[in-house]
């Protein structure tokens, strides 16, 4: 089978990350040795400890579908799953791409107010700094171009699933949007700087907005 020797290494399975570390060094291998990922592969520091522990879950459940990941996280203990979560959550982070596409007046339009002829909120309005609904949506300042434009693709033809929480309105939101607009956003996001540590904890946006 092409590729199948990219995974012997998971199959031999992990050492506790508390113990050797083992699990972050496969990751790095696609992910990159700083979790920055870039191109293909998702930065993983951007998001926080919740989404990527929900993620790794998901994608070892098969509710969010990816033939790498499934076979990545599927091997993997919750105790790793936790540690690897907090890990990354922890990373300092960078934008994904060294050279993003040059954000448009288009990508930054349907970023932060959507578009309201085809009832689709602004972006940010769940993925925006301030977190305000408390739950872990994933972050896309920095996030690589490639990614979220194809992750948009995947919604589009429902082929990507999610975490398991069963409120995800990208498929509805992916489908109302252009090319034109999928590759603006997506650029304009990419070329973002990554949002600070310090603006990021959802449950103290929440706790302070009561
Ligand atoms: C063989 C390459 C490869 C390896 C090794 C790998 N990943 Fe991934 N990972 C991917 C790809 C490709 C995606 C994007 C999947 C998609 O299209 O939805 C991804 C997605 C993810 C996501 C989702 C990110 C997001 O923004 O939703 C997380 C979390 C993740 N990987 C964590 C890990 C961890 C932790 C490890 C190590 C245990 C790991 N990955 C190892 C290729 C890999
Ligand atoms: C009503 C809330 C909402 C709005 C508005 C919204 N999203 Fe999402 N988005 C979500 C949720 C929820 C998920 C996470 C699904 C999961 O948990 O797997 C998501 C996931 C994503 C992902 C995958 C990120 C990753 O790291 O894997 C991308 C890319 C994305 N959205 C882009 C957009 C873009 C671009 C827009 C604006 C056109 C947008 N979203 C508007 C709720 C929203």
């Amino acid at each position: 089978m092409p590729g199948e020797s990219a995974y012997t290494r998971a199959n031999y399975g992990f050492e506790d990350i508390a113990l050797k570390g083992t699990p972050v060094a496969a990751c790095a291998s696609c992910h990159g040795k700083d979790g920055g990922g870039g191109g293909v592969f998702p930065n993983l520091t951007l998001q926080d400890e919740t989404y990527l522990r929900d993620t790794l879950y998901a994608f070892a459940a098969g509710t969010r579908r990816s033939a790498y990941m499934q076979i990545m996280a599927s091997q993997l203990s919750p105790q790793q799953i936790n540690a690897l979560a907090k890990y990354y959550a922890s990373q300092p982070r960078r934008r994904a791409d060294a050279n993003p596409p040059a954000p448009t007046a288009l990508g930054e339009a349907v970023a932060l107010r959507g578009e309201s002829a085809k009832g689709i909120g602004a972006c940010a309005s769940c993925h925006g700094a301030t977190a305000r609904t408390g739950k872990a949506y994933p972050r896309l300042e920095g996030q690589s171009a490639w990614y979220i434009a194809n992750q948009m693709r995947l919604f589009a033809g429902d082929g990507r699933g999610s975490t398991a929480r069963g409120d995800n309105p990208m498929t509805a939101i992916a489908r109302g949007l252009t090319p034109a607009q999928i590759d603006a956003v997506a650029a304009w996001y990419a070329a973002q700087p990554p949002v600070p540590v310090q603006a990021r904890p959802a449950v103290q946006v929440r706790q302070a907005a009561r």
